[in-house]
């Protein structure tokens, strides 16, 4: 019999879903739209596997929900932080993610985040689009150079190396933090967290979110920082405590920061106090977002779901 797999998008970038398509019997969630957790549970009942997002919630619920035929989650995603591992594990469910095929494009948004905090940037192309450009001023919009800068990463897994690789081309020397990659690429120089802090005038956050790594950059950690630092976040907003965050910009304890991620998302209203913060260039979690990129994830993602569906290993399961 035909095995049944769910979507929980109806599109996706790219020909994944339509390859998918051709080889189960799809059930597409919504087009657009996050699915709420009772709509997934009642699309998932008897499906083999399920492909879903980095922003959907597997839990025991959905698990359950699916049935004991359930072998796969897939996630088109890296980032696994909405998986309950455990529950997975317990139910004999593989989970697989996509890691490796966004780096280059993440790293692209990491450096377009840089520059963008650093030259303020956005503050300079909100004053040509409300029409507030009236001269040109040697004192106007004046940021710090990125240039011969020293950049601490957080994590030196595929995007934190792939950030590394561009570091060059800046003339800005790399030092990285990562208890569990150590740097064999000739690229950056290890060092503790305390010593990445106080002598990194740019961190970039490239940490999954997990107990461990929730707030990992707090008030202390903003404190440490140098008063011309530059803070930027492409991993998972929870990283970041958002309020410790705000209060430091207001303070001047750093000089400015990048965010692609929220604790929550999406967000509006609730954070636009941190939007609006002048030093902040805040981004709507664009870090993959290219059609090549999207498409791949989309793709892998699909191979995976086949894969353990036909009884293979998959090719990028969940680290152990
Ligand atoms: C990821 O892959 O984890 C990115 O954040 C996009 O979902």
């Amino acid at each position: 019999m035909e095995k049944r797999v769910l979507s929980t998008r109806g599109q996706l970038p790219g020909p994944g879903l339509d390859r998918l398509a051709a080889q189960v019997g799809l059930i597409r969630g919504p087009a657009e739209a996050r699915p709420t957790a009772a709509a997934l549970q009642a699309l998932a009942t008897g499906v083999s596997g399920i492909l879903c997002l980095g922003n959907d919630l597997v839990d025991a619920a959905l698990l359950d929900a699916a049935g004991s035929q359930l072998r796969i989650v897939s996630l088109a995603s890296a980032g696994f932080d909405g998986v309950d591992r455990a529950a997975a594990a317990e139910r004999g469910v593989v989970v697989t993610h996509t890691p490796g095929v966004l780096a280059e494009t993440t790293a692209d948004l990491v450096w377009s985040l840089i520059l963008m905090a650093r030259r303020r940037l956005g503050a300079a192309r909100d004053q040509l689009h409300a029409g507030a450009w009236t001269t040109f001023h040697l004192h106007d919009h004046l940021g710090l150079d990125v240039h011969g800068t020293k950049l601490g990463l957080v994590g030196y897994g595929q995007i934190g190396r792939a950030v590394a690789r561009r570091a060059a081309g800046f003339g800005v020397h790399v030092l990285c933090h990562d208890p569990y990659s150590a740097p064999d690429d000739g690229l950056a120089e290890p060092a503790d967290l305390e010593t990445l802090l106080a002598q990194s005038d740019i961190v970039s956050l490239h940490v999954p979110l997990t107990a461990t790594t929730h707030n990992l950059i707090g008030a202390t950690e903003l404190r440490a920082m140098k008063p011309a630092a530059t803070l930027v976040n492409t991993s998972r907003g929870g990283v970041v405590d958002e309020k410790a965050l705000l209060a430091a910009l207001r303070a001047g304890t750093i000089h400015s920061a990048g965010l692609d991620v929220f604790e929550q998302e999406p967000r509006g209203a609730d954070v636009a106090d941190l939007v609006a913060e002048a030093r902040l260039v805040a981004l709507p979690h664009v870090g993959s977002a290219t059609e090549a990129t999207r498409s791949a994830m989309v793709n892998l993602a699909v191979d995976n779901l086949l894969a353990v569906l036909a009884g293979k290993p998959a090719h990028t399961p969940l680290p152990g």
